[in-house]
C-alpha cells in the first residue's frame, strides 16, 4: 500500500531550549535561513509523501501559519516589486496539504502520535519529528520508503551511538538480514548501562503500519507518565514484523543546543550563498582554538 500521509508531531514542551522556546516553538529556531520544520517538510515533499499532519499544542501557531498563504505578505511584496520573494512565499504556502490536530497534554511522543489515528485512518504512514533533522544526499524518508515498499512492514531508521550513550535512547536488537536493514527482534527505551549488546538507536523518522494505533491503546503510561513510542513498537514488531534501517545520511537532534548549533554548521556549509565565505570563517576561527 501507497504511503501518502506524513505525521510531524510538534507539540513538545521543547524544555531543553528554554527560554528560546518559551514563546517560540522550538520547531520554529532557525537553520541558516529557514525554521527546522521547514527542511522537515521539504524532506517529506521530496519523498513524494501528499499530506502532513501536525501534532500540535497551544502556542505553536506560528509552524501552521509558516506553511499557510500570507495575503497581506503577498500584496505588500508585489507592491514593492519583490516578485521572486512574492513567489517563493507563495511557493511555500503551496508545498504540501497541511492538516493539523491538537494534542492538548504533552504525554509523549506516544501519545502525540495516537492522536493522528482518525486522520490517518487505516494506512501506512511516514513519522518525522519536528526537531530531528537528516542531511543526506537522497531524502531518509525517500530511502526508507523505498525499503518499505519492498517488505510491506514498519520501518524504523536507526543510526550507531557509542555504547556508553545507549542509555540515551530507545535501542534496537535483532540481525542483519542483508546491509544496513536489521529485523528487530527486541526494543527498549533508554536501557540501563550494560542491559544490552546493541548499540543501533533510533532516531525520528518512522514508518508505522496503522496497527501501531491498537497498540498505542494498549500501552500503559511509562516513564513521567508519558506513552512510550517504544513500547508500543515492540508490540508491533510482535505482532507483523519491523526493520531498522541504517539510512546514509548524518542525523541533528536540533531539539538540543549542541545538535542545534552543529546542525546550522552542516546546513551553512551546503547553502550556496554562504558556504564560501562560512567555510573561510570557520578555518579563521579553528586557527585560534
Ligand atoms: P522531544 O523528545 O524533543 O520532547 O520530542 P520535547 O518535550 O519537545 O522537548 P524537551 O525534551 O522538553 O526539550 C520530540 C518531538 O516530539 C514532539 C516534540 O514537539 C518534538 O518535535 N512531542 C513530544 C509531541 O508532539 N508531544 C509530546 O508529548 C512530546
Amino acid at each position: 500500500m501507497k504511503v501518502r500521509k506524513a505525521v510531524i508531531p510538534v507539540a513538545g514542551l521543547g524544555t531543553r531550549f528554554l527560554p528560546a522556546s518559551k514563546a517560540i516553538p522550538k520547531e520554529m529556531l532557525t537553520i541558516v535561513d529557514r525554521p527546522t520544520i521547514q527542511y522537515i517538510v521539504e524532506e517529506v515533499v521530496a519523498s513524494g509523501i501528499e499530506e502532513v499532519i501536525l501534532i500540535t499544542s497551544e502556542g505553536k501557531s506560528a509552524i501552521e501559519n509558516h506553511f499557510d498563504y500570507n495575503f497581506h505578505l503577498d500584496t505588500v511584496l508585489t507592491e514593492k516589486k519583490k516578485y521572486r520573494l512574492a513567489e517563493e512565499m507563495r511557493h511555500l504556502s503551496n508545498l504540501i496539504d497541511v492538516v493539523s490536530v491538537r494534542q492538548k497534554k504533552p504525554l509523549g511522543l506516544g501519545h502525540a502520535i495516537w492522536t493522528a489515528r482518525n486522520v490517518v485512518g487505516k494506512e501506512p504512514f511516514v513519522v518525522l519529528l519536528g526537531d530531528d533533522l537528516v542531511l543526506s544526499e537522497q531524502p531518509c524518508t525517500k530511502q526508507m520508503l523505498d525499503l518499505f515498499n519492498e517488505v510491506q512492514e514498519s520501518v524504523v531508521a536507526v543510526q550507531q551511538v557509542p555504547m556508553d550513550e545507549t542509555y540515551l535512547y530507545g535501542i534496537v536488537e535483532g540481525k542483519h538480514v542483508k546491509e544496513r536493514v536489521i529485523k528487530v527482534d527486541r526494543m527498549v527505551e533508554k536501557p540501563a548501562p550494560g542491559t544490552t549488546k546493541s548499540d543501533m538507536a533510533i532516531i525520528g523518522r518512522y514508518i508505522l503500519q496503522p496497527d501501531i494505533f491498537d497498540m498505542l491503546d494498549k500501552t500503559t503510561p511509562g516513564h513521567g507518565g508519558e506513552i512510550q513510542l517504544t513500547d508500543a513498537l515492540l508490540a508491533l514488531s510482535n505482532k507483523r514484523g519491523m526493520y531498522a534501517f541504517e539510512f546514509d545520511g548524518t542525523r541533528f537532534d536540533a531539539g538540543d543546543k549542541l545538535g542545534y548549533l552543529k546542525a546550522i554548521i552542516a546546513f551553512a556549509l551546503r547553502h550556496p550563498d554562504i558556504c564560501e565565505n562560512f567555510s573561510d570563517h570557520l578555518k579563521e576561527v579553528a586557527a585560534q582554538l
